[in-house]
This record gives C-alpha cells, sequence and structure tokens, in this order.
C-alpha cells in the first residue's frame, strides 16, 4: 500500500502511532496474492471469529466497514423516519452526521462540566419519540469513563423498548476491572448493543473493521443491512492475525498508556484543566478564545490535533509527539 504522504505529528484522528506487527503484516502480504477473489457474499467467518474469542455464538456478532459502517446501519434500522437519537454533545463526530444521514433526528446533550456524559439529563431527553440513545465509554472527546454501577442505573431507568446503543471504540485502553461487563448486563438488558472496532488499540484504522454484540434478534435487524460483498477480505486475515499477536498488542497498548500519562501530566503541570482520560488521548479545556491561540500555534508547529469550540483532543502519539505538543503548549500559555 502506498502511504498517504501525510507531515508533521497526526494527532487529530485517535489512531496508534504503530503499523501493524510484523506477522500481521505478513498475513496481509500473503493474503494479497488472492486479492483477485471476492469476498464472503455476507460475513460469516469474521463474526465466527469474533464470537469464538468471546465464547458466544456468532448470531451475536454482525461486523461492517469499521464501527462507521455498523453505526450506519444501526441509525437506519432504529434512527430513520425522524426518529429522536439521544446523544451527549460533544461526541463523536459520526453520530450528528450519520444519524441525520438514515433521516433521524439528533438530540443534543451538554456534557457536565467535568467532561462527563450526563446520564440523568440524557435519560430526561428520551421521549416517545426517541428510538436510540448514544452513549460513548470512553467517551469521544474527552476519554472519560461511565461507571458500571452508573451505567446499569441508567439502564435500569430506561425503557426496555429504546434500544442504547454502547460505543466503546476505546476500551482495549481500559483496565479490565474497571470496564462495564457487557455480556452478562444483556442478559438482563436485551435493548442493549455493544460497538467495538479494531481501528484504535488494534492499529486496523485502514482495513475499516467494527462490530457490534446485541441480541439475536437486534444482530438480524442491523445485519439485514449490509452491504453484498461489502466487507474487506483483508479484515478476517487481519483480525486472525491479530488475536495471535496479542501479547504484542498488550505491550503497545501499555506504551500507550505510558504516553498519555506524561502527556496528561505534562498539560496540568501548565495549569491547564484535563480530565482522566482512559482512552489513546487527552482533552483539554479552555476558554474560547485561548483554545484558538494554543491550536493555532499547535497547527504552527504542524502538530494536528482536532479543534472543539473550548477544548483540543490530542492524540496519543510517540514520544517525540509528546514532547513536541508539551514544548508547544508551554511557550503558549506561559
Ligand atoms: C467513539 C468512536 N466511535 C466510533 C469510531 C469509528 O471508528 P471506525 O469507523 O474507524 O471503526 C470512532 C473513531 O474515531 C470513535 O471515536
Amino acid at each position: 500500500m502506498t502511504p498517504v504522504l501525510r507531515r508533521g505529528h497526526q494527532l487529530q484522528l485517535n489512531e496508534i502511532p504503530y503499523g501493524p506487527p510484523a506477522s500481521v503484516q505478513e498475513a496481509l502480504t500473503r493474503a494479497l496474492a488472492s486479492a483477485n477473489r471476492y469476498p464472503e457474499f455476507l460475513p460469516q467467518r469474521l463474526p465466527r471469529l469474533i464470537a469464538e474469542r468471546f465464547g458466544i455464538e456468532p448470531d451475536r456478532i454482525v461486523v461492517g466497514a469499521g464501527a462507521t459502517g455498523v453505526i450506519m446501519h444501526i441509525v437506519q434500522e432504529f434512527g430513520s423516519g425522524g426518529a429522536h437519537v439521544v446523544m451527549a454533545t460533544p461526541t463523536f463526530d459520526g453520530y450528528p452526521i450519520l444519524t441525520a444521514m438514515a433521516g433521524g433526528r439528533p438530540i443534543a446533550v451538554p456534557l457536565t462540566g467535568d467532561g462527563r456524559q450526563d446520564l440523568a439529563g440524557i435519560a430526561r431527553a428520551v421521549t416517545a419519540t426517541t428510538r436510540l440513545v448514544v452513549l460513548c465509554s470512553p467517551h469521544n472527546p474527552t476519554g472519560t469513563l461511565i461507571a458500571p454501577v452508573e451505567f446499569v442505573e441508567f439502564m435500569s431507568r430506561l425503557s426496555a423498548d429504546v434500544t442504547v446503543l454502547l460505543d466503546e471504540a476505546y476500551v482495549d485502553f481500559v483496565a479490565d476491572h474497571e470496564r462495564i461487563e457487557v455480556l452478562s448486563l444483556m442478559e438482563r438488558f436485551s435493548n442493549l448493543i455493544v460497538l467495538r472496532t479494531f481501528s484504535k488499540a488494534y492499529g486496523l484504522a485502514a482495513l475499516r473493521v467494527g462490530y457490534a454484540i446485541g441480541s439475536p434478534a437486534t444482530i438480524k435487524r442491523i445485519a439485514r443491512r449490509q452491504l453484498p460483498f461489502g466487507m474487506n477480505a483483508l479484515a478476517e486475515v487481519a483480525v486472525r492475525a491479530c488475536y495471535e499477536a496479542e501479547p504484542e498488542i498488550a505491550a503497545r497498548v501499555a506504551e500507550i498508556g505510558d504516553h498519555r500519562g506524561q502527556l496528561t501530566e505534562g498539560l496540568r503541570e501548565l495549569g491547564l484543566t484535563v480530565p482522566d482520560s482512559y482512552a489513546n488521548f487527552s482533552y483539554l479545556t479552555l476558554p474560547g478564545p485561548d483554545i484558538d491561540r494554543v491550536g493555532m500555534a499547535l497547527a504552527g508547529a504542524d502538530i494536528h490535533v482536532k479543534h472543539y469550540p473550548t477544548g483540543l483532543r490530542i492524540t496519543v502519539g510517540d514520544r517525540d509527539a509528546t514532547d513536541a505538543v508539551l514544548a508547544t503548549v508551554r511557550s503558549t500559555v506561559q
């Protein structure tokens, strides 16, 4: 693959800074020899592979072209025809965009002052026209986590005919003991769908592999939206190879955790407000004009981050990237 030429520090899309492990690259290279062949008409093997990993039946998994592809099918199924889709704001840009594309209406509930999703506010925003609620844990852009107990309380308050999409795109960066036990919760809440991706910790963003876990009935509804031959044949090869390279993936996740600590602490030492992040990015907040000044200084130093009205989301990169961010922010705020 010819890489797209991107200069400077690319810290705006929450990609990891490493290419796939050598064993994954080798498996992909071998698979390219069969690129003349179509993938499966509708993917069966990849859901089976993922389901085996969780010890569940394959009819509980649906895959798509990235988590984005799965979200598209979910909002088409649950959020079309003017249905309300309740979500936090800011959130992953895909949610308001894809909801509008599907003919639904995004209902945006502001974050709390400390960068958390306002679960009480989100519950209050649910009306008879609401078909879908989206929560992210860790949240994008702030990196904050929903505590398991908070989540169960939220689900218990909600009517069972409203579907809840829990987006866990960054869950691989979260320690096991801090995760929501989604599989057992699904036995209690059949209206729960969980979304995951191989774009983040597994570093396969270019290959577009995401999936949802849910009840067989819900998964069936989502899967009937799938495009025939729509799933890249390399996706299955890459996922299989990544599962076999799990220790290497785990070491990278640990390294990113260390860099995230350095970035977060470094920004806090400069007097900036940065919530505890459980993902591969940090979010710093400042009043509007100040955030623009810092954002412009970073752009001037060829450091590309994601800009919000009162915040900057900075992907955790390698050591050089962290040093460059801290040096530039320091020269701007001091
Ligand atoms: C919260 C969240 N969900 C979903 C996605 C989509 O990921 P992908 O389509 O690459 O799997 C992203 C990407 O940044 C994200 O931040």
